[in-house]
């Protein structure tokens, strides 16, 4: 199987050294336009091989779409990342551009591949992608969810001083600031969280979670890139080994949660079709609420890339 990760920055190279580590493809292919460096990193990965026990061969290229082909799954990484003071939403028109020409690029050289978006602004750009791939969508879809509720299991685990691996949660909505975390969706290991954390605990580590990318960009002065690497990866895995996994995915909503013509973070089923299944839980209407907030705000940077886009035909 192979997987070509598209962007050789530190969330695509993080990508792409984390599933050579997981030790189940046959060749990652990893690509970037600057000259060598998507080189250098699949050739630093490839020489971590005998030190970390992987076979999986990892190979850079310069913008050259052929080494791409058959490719099974494709992330998208390319694209400016937020600097301290940007929200993801400034990103629109430049990133618009790059995942548009990447995106009918790959397609070029792996038609029938699956498409994972990484690049912000998410959900937009996963809609970008989208219409460009004129695939079905549920080959087309975007990694926001199983970061922020890594960030936000992260956090809970810290408040409870437990281990992160006993947290199990589920966040809904676009990954910018109006993200919905579920505190009646979240559990430690069977136990309601809201036995375990008081009620302003709780409310405090879903603020914190909603600004976790913003918190990050502060501190390094750029994006983050391992949690967004692994979390790409941890999808390409239930992909292609059809696990089934369910996670919060940026998926196409065609009247799931009375919402249509618009992607959003909601639980999904993933397996060797892509995205198999759209979970539609039982929100209360806070919830529901809020929900619909963080979908307004999506379609609001939604239209400007439509807007865009019939301003250039
Ligand atoms: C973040 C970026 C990758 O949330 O959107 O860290």
């Amino acid at each position: 199987m192979k997987v070509t990760v598209v962007g050789a920055g530190n969330v695509g190279a993080t990508c792409a050294n984390v599933l050579a580590h997981k030790d189940f493809l046959t060749e990652v292919v990893l690509l970037d336009i600057k000259e060598g460096t998507a080189e250098g990193k699949a050739l630093d990965t490839w020489q971590q091989a005998p030190i970390d026990y992987y076979s999986t061969k990892t190979i850079g290229v310069t913008n050259d779409y052929s080494k791409t082909a058959q490719s099974d799954v494709v992330v998208i990484t390319s694209g400016l990342p937020r600097k301290p003071g940007m929200s993801r939403d400034d990103l629109i028109s430049t990133n618009a551009n790059i995942v548009r020409s990447v995106t009918e690029n790959i397609i070029k050289h792996s038609p029938d591949t699956i498409i994972i978006v990484v690049s912000n602004p998410l959900d937009v750009m996963t809609y970008c992608s989208y219409l460009a791939a004129k695939k079905d969508s549920s080959k087309v879809f975007g990694m926001a969810g199983i970061l922020d509720t890594a960030r936000y299991r992260a956090f809970l685990a810290d408040e409870i001083q437990c281990s992160p691996k006993d947290i199990q949660a589920i966040l809904m909505g676009g990954h910018g600031d109006t993200m919905v975390p579920l505190p009646r969706y979240t559990t430690v290991s069977g136990i309601p969280v809201t036995e375990l954390v008081a009620p302003d605990k709780l409310e405090a580590i879903i603020q914190r979670t909603k600004v976790g990318g913003g918190e990050i960009v502060n501190l390094l002065g750029t994006s983050a890139w391992y949690g967004p690497g692994a979390a790409a990866a941890q999808m390409v895995e239930a992909i292609l080994k059809d696990e089934k996994r369910i996670f919060p995915v940026c998926a196409w909503l065609s009247g799931q949660y009375g919402l249509k013509d618009i992607y959003l973070g909601v639980p999904v089923v993933l397996g060797k079709n892509g995205i198999e299944k759209i979970i539609e839980l039982q929100l209360n209407s806070e919830e529901k609420d809020l929900l619909n907030n963080s979908a307004k705000h999506v379609k609001e940077v939604m239209d400007v890339l439509d807007n865009m886009q019939s301003a250039a035909v």
